[in-house]
């Protein structure tokens, strides 16, 4: 695509509905992001998530995803020990996830980790700039590369990403200049989040693009949505309907005979294979 000068979209994915649903809206690109450790298990950092969280958050988006192309995102301390580690868990989220592609956090420190990666036929996407597994060393969720030396240090791993073979570069929290030169310079395609519209593509955290956060929203964020604020109405209605005994009506009740049953089982998203008894669908 970038060498079709055609922009790629990107947005993260945590389970198969929303797989279905950002695929459903052209997203090219979905990536299991250890953003999932804040998001959805209400985290403050990424730190904490676990090889086997993020390996069952992959199988679930690879469930609901029929073409877009699937990156898994390498949670901490599960690439940063050795190489051999890296490739290790690398393998775990193509062959267990159900992944395409990693994804991870650094320059020049994992450059030979993304080399031996690669050079097991694994495509290897780097991230650089922002990098939030580095949060405490950075002193919080910062832009980087502001000062000259800065820049000069994240030009530096952005090189030293793409010469060890990844196949794209996410460039997130830096100044849209930087980013630009970065892109330029670099025959990868650039992902761009919070780093200018000059990168090959964008990628914005699934959340945060359809306004699933009642928190305050970074600069960098367009709300393309306010899902919160819609779920609330839609769950205040809810409410008021049950409060009233007014939900359920007539149309969401079974009746009692055999045809009605199956009729009904089958409107609301039940198989009839998985009725019995009297017509009730299985839950669990
Ligand atoms: O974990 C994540 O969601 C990410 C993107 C923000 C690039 O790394």
């Amino acid at each position: 695509m970038a060498a079709r000068s055609e922009r790629i979209t990107m947005a993260t994915a945590y389970d198969a509905t929303f797989a279905r649903m950002l695929e459903a809206g052209g997203c090219d690109v979905l990536l299991v992001g250890d953003s999932l450790g804040m998001v959805v298990q209400g985290l403050d950092t990424t730190l904490p998530v676990t090889m086997d969280e993020m390996l069952y958050h992959c199988r679930a988006v690879a469930r609901g995803a029929r073409h877009a192309h699937l990156v898994g995102d390498m949670p901490f301390m599960s690439y940063q020990v050795s190489p051999e580690a890296a490739l290790a868990n690398a393998g775990r989220f193509l062959a267990e996830g159900g992944m395409h592609a990693i994804k991870l956090e650094g320059g020049v420190a994992v450059a030979d980790s993304i080399r031996r990666i690669v050079a097991a036929g694994i495509p290897v996407m780097g991230h650089v700039g922002l990098t939030p597994q580095s949060v405490h060393a950075m002193g919080g969720f910062k832009v980087q590369g502001k000062s000259r030396a800065q820049a000069a240090q994240v030009l530096a791993d952005a090189r030293a990403v793409a010469d060890a073979g990844a196949y794209a570069l996410v460039l997130e929290g830096l100044p849209r200049e930087l980013a630009a030169s970065i892109t330029a310079q670099l025959q990868i395609p650039t992902i761009g989040i919070g780093a200018g519209p000059e990168c090959d593509g964008q990628v914005l955290v699934c959340y945060d693009l359809l306004g699933l956060n009642d928190e305050r929203v970074p600069r960098f964020v367009k709300q393309y949505e306010s899902f919160f604020e819609r779920g609330v109405a839609a769950v205040q209605r809810y409410r008021e309907e049950v409060r009233a005994g007014s939900f359920p009506a007539a149309a969401h009740c079974f009746g009692s005979g055999r045809d009605g049953d199956a009729d009904t089982a089958a409107a609301s998203g039940q198989d009839a294979a998985q009725t019995f008894g009297k017509g009730e669908p299985v839950r669990g």
